[in-house]
């Protein structure tokens, strides 16, 4: 996809590509490096590369590695440079960037191995200086970065270059900020154990690089795509210093396109094609911007916020309003499952059948109750018949303090009351705990043990929200048992577990997280895993009578335009909902996907999401709330005729 500039992109200061899937875009820019590669080969001449690792880049090392494979592109005389690495991790390390990069690309293709460079992590402090000069040296000696890939940070950092990096940086230590090691506490499994310092290369350095290529992928680059792309560049957000660059891309998938200008607020920028959704998602902004109850918008609202052709075009703002207000009052209802014997013609859902049978799908334990814990309450308590299913067992995110607890409890008992082989059992789990140390990998035992301390706090939940423990489900999807983060391979088995599941349940109506943010998150791939698994199904009858309910997912909700189903909660139901995630004592202190300068804790997250959903509506001129969740109706391509 071309970067053609036209009015719409009036407000970017870089190049951006928009693709239909990250897939897509990584395929375009293993074209651009394989073109090089080959034209440099031709000249008798090295490639030099500047190589970023992360979950970004990990579509396009596929990708180079297939055409290694398949199409004899050859890597023997590619030259790369990583842009960082952890400061106090050794290569070995199964997070240092040089043991990512040797998995993730170069022990997959014929490159010299003296050829490949990712700055040392274990240099003594006193010699970092030293170390550091010498990479930029080794960059002038190879003849300057020919090619250089990045990914960005939610923090806008590019590299390890925090806010507060100027355009001069040059290759140095830099300490991590606390969204950086918030956001690498997964792969590291638990924040503690996140480096605080890194070795990157200075901005100065990158916009040396000939041709820059800067990637990303998910809803949760969006913002601070668009701020690169569009503000003017201050060191808070370092990306934007690419805007200086003469030879700079930026290429995007739908989702991380989503706060540009051009595709948020297209009306902004040039003429539209005013479509009821396009209308119905204009207006709700303008109620937003304005400060309005949407009852309450008069014609120079319109006018003046680049909507006055929507105005020739319906007639009055006096019409336009009581057409949209309607949609937002529709998707009010206390009835998630439908309410019996009603008139449904306006309801979010339909009234039949009643009972239904109702599929919540949580990809990690406390996602169902953090982000429907109140709709859940309510689908057990007005009669319908509930299965929650956990997709995965969660053990991944336990700390290991909550660890050693349980160990030490199995301990104890074992020593009072049990007989030899439990207190055999008890002293090998500590000895593999031990033998763990601070940033081993868990034994079979211990993240078994992991996960059976979920489940009892899944169980502990669903006792507050009177969904009994014979209604949950613990899927222990493969694909998470065998993994790591950032390094799932969602397979066969996962979906036929989910498929089974699906025939076995026949929903009317099924709760799934629709977060594809991150595409190589937990959630993104229990999305994926469903999806396939909703194809698998698609011929069967109960498909067309089965509705999927999206809820936002951790950390986020959907914006107004969204929103097709809003269930309010009052204060008690919501205070029981808190007490609900509560009992997910383990998670207390994670925090899956806080925005940049958040300071709260996943569990005060919640309650600030439901609460933030009830204001909207309330301001749109809608009834006042304590507390809203929300949810989108969705119909997968297959199941459409
Ligand atoms: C990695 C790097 C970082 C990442 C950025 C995005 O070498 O330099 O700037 O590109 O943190 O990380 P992911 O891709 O994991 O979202």
């Amino acid at each position: 996809m071309g970067e053609t500039s036209t009015e719409f992109t009036q407000r970017e200061r870089i190049p951006v590509g928009i693709f239909n899937s990250a897939e897509l875009a990584c395929r375009e820019v293993a074209d651009a490096i394989e073109a090089l590669i080959r034209e440099r080969d031709g000249a008798d001449m090295p490639t030099v590369l500047g190589l970023a690792t992360g979950s970004t880049p990990v579509g396009l090392y596929r990708e180079l590695i297939r055409r290694h494979r398949e199409g004899g592109l050859s890597f023997a005389r590619v030259i790369t440079f990583n842009l960082d690495e952890y400061y106090g991790l050794g290569g070995d390390h199964p997070e240092s960037y040089r043991r990512f990069m040797q998995e993730q690309l170069f022990d997959h293709v014929d490159i010299e191995p003296e050829n490949t460079h990712v700055p040392d992590g274990l240099v003594e402090r006193e010699e970092v200086y030293g170390a550091c000069r010498a990479y930029e040296e080794a960059i002038r000696e190879a003849g300057g970065i020919d090619f250089q890939i990045l990914g960005i940070g939610r923090t806008g950092h590019i590299g390890f270059n925090e806010p507060g990096s100027g355009p001069e940086s040059r290759t140095r230590l830099v300490t991590l900020d606390s969204l950086t090691r918030r956001d690498a506490a997964r792969d590291f499994l638990g924040e503690e154990n996140v480096p605080r310092h890194a070795i990157t290369m200075g901005i100065g350095t990158i916009l040396e690089a000939k041709r820059i290529y800067l990637l990303a992928w998910g809803e949760a680059k969006a913002g601070v795509i668009s701020q690169s792309v569009e503000e003017a560049p201050t060191d808070t957000v370092p990306a934007g210093f690419l805007q200086v660059h003469q030879d700079c891309r930026i290429l995007v998938d739908h989702a991380a396109a989503a706060q540009l200008t051009r595709v948020r607020h297209p009306w902004l920028v040039g003429p539209v094609d005013w479509t009821p959704e396009m209308i119905r998602r204009a207006v709700l902004w303008l109620a937003r911007k304005t400060g309005k109850a949407l009852l309450k918008l008069v014609d120079e609202d319109y006018a003046e916020n680049g909507m006055a052709d929507l105005l020739t075009e319906q007639g009055s703002a006096y019409e336009l309003n009581i057409n949209i207000f309607n949609t937002p009052q529709h998707t009010i209802t206390g009835w998630p499952g439908g309410k019996p014997e009603a008139d449904d013609s306006h309801r979010p859902e339909r009234a039949d059948p009643f009972p239904k049978r109702v599929l919540v799908l949580s990809p990690e334990p406390m996602d169902d109750v953090y982000c429907m814990g109140g709709t859940l309450h309510r689908l057990a308590n007005q009669g319908h018949e509930l299965t929650v299913a956990c997709q995965t067992s969660g053990s991944l995110a336990v700390p290991d303090p909550d660890l050693r607890r349980a160990v030490e409890l199995l301990d104890e008992v074992a020593r009072g009351q049990g007989g030899e082989k439990e207190a055999a059992f008890a002293a090998s789990l500590r000895r593999q705990l031990v033998a763990k140390g601070q940033f081993g990998e868990d034994s079979r035992d211990l993240r078994y043990l992991k996960a059976l301390i979920r489940r009892g706090e899944a169980r502990a939940s669903g006792r507050l929200l009177e969904v009994d423990a014979d209604r949950l489900r613990f899927l222990d999807l493969p694909f998470y048992e065998q993994g790591r983060y950032r390094r799932f391979q969602p397979g066969k088995a996962d979906v036929s577990i989910m498929a089974e599941l699906l025939r076995e349940i026949r929903p009317h109506q099924v709760f799934a997280t629709g977060a594809t943010h991150d595409p190589l998150s937990v959630h993104a791939i229990c999305f994926l895993v469903l999806c396939q698994a909703l194809d698998l199904c698609r011929e069967e009858a109960w498909t067309r009578d089965c509705r999927i309910w999206l809820y936002r997912g951790p950390g986020a909700e959907w914006e107004a335009h969204e929103i097709d189903m809003a269930v309010p909660l009052s204060p008690d139901e919501f205070e029981n909902k808190i007490q609900g995630i509560y009992q997910h004592q383990t998670q207390r202190s994670q925090s899956p996907s806080l925005d940049k300068g958040s300071s709260s804790n996943t569990w005060n997250l919640a309650s600030l999401i439901n609460r933030s959903a009830a204001d909207t509506y309330d301001q749109l001129g809608l009834a006042e709330y304590e507390a809203i969740e929300c949810f989108r109706k969705w119909v997968p391509d297959s199941w459409r005729d």
